[in-house]
């Protein structure tokens, strides 16, 4: 009875989602793709173009990832058999982190299963301050920017500090971090920032040169100083003049920097890179790494091929690529009239619309026209902000592009948007 009772409840709450049109579980179940050179997805027997990826630069389709993983899988088994510090840490594991370490300059990496379970693992791990079995112990204050992804939300969480000891900073906003921290200076050891890098709602990214200045300011006003995190999951391998991201873009650098290898690497799993003491502790404290399964070894050589081609005269033609077709398509649209949500460089476009039935429309209807992209609406952006969200990748040709624009105008305006 008291479970029948439990599972009403859930059926209730999965009825709320529903009514309010935010369900997730209705997704488009890709069944193929057509192999050119722009692959496009076939769902339900149609040929679609995919204007909704986080694939930037097309590399999940690169004969060099296919290849490499492959071959990693017939030799070495489709799945790591363990976690790393058991039997599952393989050599191309080590040689990913070392090329990735490498890549953002750093001592060294640390691979997870992914970048949600990194960001769990290292936020918690750093911040934990008050457990009496923590590896640190000391008074922590977390200053957050106001709209950073879940994986970070919930990293913080886990943490269970005093509402006190964990703050928000206006979103984008250096000199709210730096109001923080001035009032804050004389009541705790260290501080911890934490920040997306590109923040995936509407393409804009984190003035990390902004931010940087703010942490040096106050690193010596805290016993132990202020350390800065960022997670540029959609920064890494798709924008910046060499793919390095937010960092590239803004001229700074994180302390730890976490990335996905699931989006614009074109690969899957998580990342942290930093200086050598902070890796070394953090593979001994990390929950996520320490009792979870890696990515396969098959994963790891197709990351750690796609980490060549970026860096290779093809991988830099492709971030030249995505960036043209980023302008190409800004222009485009704004001739046909169109506004944006925000003013972007990033290979994330948010179109605003600002109706839920428009965006809703719009985006069922690209559908039937051949094209998939995402519609965000309040209460994720606020009422009157709502947008299709077109994400570019340096796949898309220009005929792609074009055929975009026109099935998108042509909606619009029946719509009565433009
Ligand atoms: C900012 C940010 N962090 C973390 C993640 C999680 O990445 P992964 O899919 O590798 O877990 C995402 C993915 O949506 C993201 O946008």
């Amino acid at each position: 009875m008291s479970k029948t009772q439990f599972f009403t409840s859930l059926k209730n709450e999965v009825a709320r989602i529903d009514e309010a049109a935010i369900s997730k579980r209705f997704e488009h179940l890709i069944e193929d793709f057509n192999g050119d050179p722009s692959p496009k997805a076939i769902i339900e027997g149609q040929t679609i173009s995919i204007f909704n990826s986080n694939d930037y630069l097309g590399l999940r389709h690169h004969q060099a990832l296919k290849q490499a993983e492959h071959d990693a899988s017939s030799k070495l088994g489709t799945g790591p058999g363990a976690v790393r510090f058991i039997s599952g840490s393989f050599a191309v594991h080590r040689q990913l982190e070392k090329k990735l370490a490498a890549f953002h300059g750093r001592d060294d990496a640390m691979v997870f299963s992914s970048a949600f379970a990194t960001n769990l693992a290292v936020i918690f791990s750093l911040i934990k301050g008050q457990n009496k079995d923590s590896l640190v112990s000391g008074n922590t204050l977390v200053i957050s920017d106001e709209l950073n992804h879940r994986s970070i939300i919930d990293g913080v969480r886990l943490a269970n500090l005093e509402s006190d000891a964990k703050l928000i900073f206006k979103h984008l906003d250096a000199n709210s971090l730096s109001e923080i921290l001035s009032t804050n200076s004389e009541k705790f050891d260290r501080v911890v920032i934490i920040t997306d890098g590109v923040f995936s709602m509407l393409g804009e990214y984190q003035d990390l040169k902004a931010l940087r200045m703010v942490v040096d300011k106050y690193d010596d006003k805290f016993k132990e100083g202020v350390l800065l995190i960022v997670d540029d999951c959609h920064g890494v391998a798709a924008f910046g003049k060499t793919g390095r991201g937010t960092e590239e873009i803004s001229g700074a650098k994180a302390d730890v920097l976490v990335g996905t290898l699931g989006k614009g690497f074109g690969a899957d799993g998580g990342y942290v890179v930093a200086d050598q003491v902070v890796i070394d502790y953090l593979r001994e404290s990390a929950a996520t790494y320490i009792y979870s399964n890696s990515i396969s070894p098959g994963t790891a050589a197709a990351a750690s091929a796609s980490l060549d081609v970026i860096n290779s005269s093809e991988g830099q033609k492709m971030i030249q690529k995505l960036a043209n077709n980023v302008v190409d398509l800004k222009n485009q649209l704004t001739a046909k009239g169109f506004k944006f949500a925000a003013s972007s460089v990033h290979p994330i476009q948010a179109v605003l619309i600002g109706d839920t039935a428009k965006t809703r429309d719009l985006t069922k209807e690209m559908y039937e026209k051949g094209f998939l992209v995402t519609n965000i609406n309040y209460p994720v952006v606020p009422k009157g902000r709502d947008e299709i969200r077109v994400q570019l990748s340096a796949s898309h040709t220009k005929e792609d592009i074009a055929a975009f624009v026109q099935a998108f105008s042509e909606i619009g305006k029946k719509l009565a948007i433009i």
